[in-house]
Parts: structure tokens; C-alpha cells; sequence
């Protein structure tokens, strides 16, 4: 299994996610400003990832701190947790993870220092291995929509390079080739940081899975021409109606699916869910640097002055999504009745998973 990101003695490391495939490099991460560093440079990326890496930083960041005293050891932990919310904003896993540790903190803030900081390295590590099996999970339900010879559309990289293992969009393909079924997959290049030609593609390649990239304005020819039977992409922030924010060109795979007949899948964990938006329109959108559009692998494509845009993402509304796989079952239409009732832990128990 590819090794995406660890807790160490030393730090925390992670494989430089900006040099694949051309290099597999892991770096070692000393301090929780290199690890929020990191995060905005997309040495590791997509929304599960990010949450980890965020937890893990955090720990790092109490576990160095030289705080004597608890009300020292709060002022700190606080601009810890600042610094790593402030890296990315749209991934709601990364805000999800941060409470998740600030909860641990104020359940155990009445122990000693040491204790405070053992429990929260141990809450890193689990919702590191929490993501693992919630991917695993999220497999089994979806491989069930997965028809045998599926030729199957993806977007970015939602593998497992996206989370702590597995995969989710991607993990819904690695269990439906484990159950038996042939697969093809078709992986957008995904401009302008190429996650589907240079990871997603790698990634799969490793487990044999035949994939073809394509460059994002091939996607619909293909489903006009009949050569996918369905599309499955992963998830930043899923709003309480079930409209999705993912990386930027979902928008466009999902308007061309429902004219071409084809499902849209989308696989995530329920730490994906942010039932407190209402809807999509809500969702902040990340806006990068330009110049990772002016630039290829550092190599200019267009003028440096060129004026561009660069939103890293967009939202899918709820209408162009035929059913949303999570580690709990499968929420189908309409949202905001199913995602509530899987995020309430009424998980289906007659077996059959689908809501
Ligand atoms: O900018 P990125 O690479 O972090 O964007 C990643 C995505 O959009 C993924 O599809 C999403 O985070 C789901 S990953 C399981």
C-alpha cells in the first residue's frame, strides 16, 4: 500500500506529492509550521489527507511545545490549531480534524501536560487509521454500483495519496476489481496541477489497473461517443443538501453526465459532511496562485503577465448527483433527509445499505 503520510519519532512524513511520478520522495516534517507549510504547498493534498496531516501537526506542535505551565500550554495549542486551519479553506475535513483535536485537548486539559500531549499523538493516529477503514467501507458499498466491465471517468485524485490509505473514489474501484470485476478507467489530466495525470494514474497503475488519461476537455467526448458508464469522483465539503464542492472541472463532468445518461457518483467520508452549510453556494472556494496556471512544472506555457483565474474548486448541485457512498451506506435523493440520517449514525442495518 502506498505510504501517503506517517507519525514518527522524528516528525511527520509525508511523500512529496508535487514531484510525482517523476520522483517518490519522502520528507520528514519537524515542527507543525513545516507540517502547515506543507499542507499549503501541496506536498500532500486532497481533503481526507489534509485532515490527518492537520491532526498530526497539531500533536507535533504540543508534543514539541516547551510550555511549563498549562496556561501557557493553551495559548500555544490555540495558535497551533490557528496556524493549520489557516492553510487551506475549502476541505471542510481539515476544520473537522482541528475540533476533533481541540475536543481531545478539553477532555483531558484537567491531567498533566504529558498526558495532554500522549492523547492527542493518540487521536492523530486514530483518525489516521479511522480513514482507512472508513475508505475500506466506503469500497464495499459502492463496488456494488459498479457494473462488471465498467468503464469508469475520474476527476483529480481521490486515492489513496487523497487520504490516510485506500482511497475513495478510488477505493470504490480498488474493491470492485478485488470483488472480481473488470474495470477501465478513464482518469482526467486535471488542470492546472495534473492530480489525475500525475497521480491518480500513478497510483493505479501500481495496482494494475488499466487506466487512460485524458485531458479534461476530452471527458465529454468520450460519454457523447458511449465509452464511459459512469463517472465517480471524491468530495472537499458536502453541504447539507447535498451539493458538493471538489476540485475544479467536477462542475463540468457532472452537467455532461446527465446529458449523456451517465451516473455521478461521488465517494466520501461522513468527515466530509458540513451539515451546518445549507447549501453550496456557502462554500468558500480556494483561490490559488496564478502562476500554477501560467506554469507547467515551472515551465511558462503563456506570458507571465498573462491574467488568469485559478479557482481550485467548484460545486456540483445536488441535481446532477445520482447517489453520494460513504463509509455508512449510500445516500441517494433527497439529501438533506439521507446525508442527516447517515451523519446520525442511522446506518441501514437489513443488509442492503442503500437509502
Ligand atoms: O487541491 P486538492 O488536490 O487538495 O484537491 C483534491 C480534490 O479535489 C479531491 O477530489 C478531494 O479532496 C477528495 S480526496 C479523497
Amino acid at each position: 500500500m502506498i505510504r501517503t503520510i506517517e507519525w514518527t519519532d522524528e516528525g511527520v512524513v509525508m511523500l512529496d506529492q508535487r514531484l510525482l511520478p517523476a520522483q517518490e520522495i519522502y520528507q520528514t516534517f519537524s515542527g507543525y509550521e513545516e507540517v502547515a507549510q506543507a499542507i499549503r504547498s501541496m506536498v500532500i493534498r486532497g481533503a481526507p489527507a489534509i485532515g490527518v496531516a492537520a491532526a498530526m501537526g497539531i500533536a507535533l506542535g504540543a508534543k514539541q511545545s516547551a510550555a511549563q505551565s498549562l496556561e501557557s500550554l493553551d495559548r500555544e495549542f490555540e495558535d497551533i490549531c490557528e496556524t493549520l486551519s489557516s492553510t487551506r479553506p475549502t476541505a471542510v475535513n481539515l476544520f473537522w480534524a482541528v475540533e476533533r483535536m481541540k475536543r481531545v485537548y478539553h477532555g483531558v486539559r484537567s491531567q498533566s501536560l504529558d498526558a495532554i500531549r500522549s492523547a492527542l499523538v493518540r487521536e492523530s493516529l486514530t483518525i489516521f487509521s479511522e480513514d482507512i477503514e472508513a475508505n475500506r467501507a466506503i469500497g464495499r458499498y459502492g463496488q456494488e454500483l459498479i457494473p462488471e466491465n465498467a468503464r469508469i471517468l475520474t476527476h483529480c485524485n481521490a486515492g489513496a495519496l487523497a487520504t490516510a490509505g485506500y482511497g475513495t473514489a478510488l477505493g470504490v474501484i480498488r474493491a470492485a476489481v478485488e470483488a472480481g470485476k473488470r474495470v477501465q478507467v478513464f482518469a482526467d489530466e486535471t488542470r492546472p496541477f495534473l492530480q489525475g495525470a500525475r497521480l491518480t494514474a500513478w497510483e493505479l497503475e501500481k495496482d494494475n489497473i488499466s487506466t487512460t488519461v485524458i485531458t479534461d476537455n476530452m471527458a465529454g467526448h468520450f460519454m457523447h461517443v458511449g465509452k464511459i458508464d459512469c463517472a465517480i469522483v471524491g468530495a472537499d465539503r458536502i453541504a447539507a443538501n447535498g451539493d458538493v464542492a471538489n476540485k475544479i472541472g467536477t462542475y463540468s463532468i457532472a452537467v455532461l453526465a446527465r446529458e449523456n445518461k451517465i451516473p455521478f457518483f461521488v465517494a466520501a467520508p461522513i468527515a466530509t459532511f458540513d451539515l451546518s452549510t445549507p447549501d453550496g453556494s456557502h462554500i468558500p472556494i480556494e483561490e490559488r496562485d496564478a502562476d500554477e496556471v501560467r506554469r507547467i512544472q515551472g515551465i511558462p506555457i503563456m506570458s507571465e503577465e498573462a491574467k488568469v483565474a485559478h479557482p481550485a474548486f467548484d460545486v456540483t448541485p445536488n441535481n446532477y448527483i445520482t447517489a453520494i457512498i460513504t463509509e455508512r451506506g449510500i445516500a441517494r435523493p433527497p439529501y438533506n433527509e439521507s446525508l442527516r440520517s447517515l451523519a446520525e449514525g442511522r446506518e441501514k442495518s437489513d443488509g442492503h445499505s442503500v437509502l
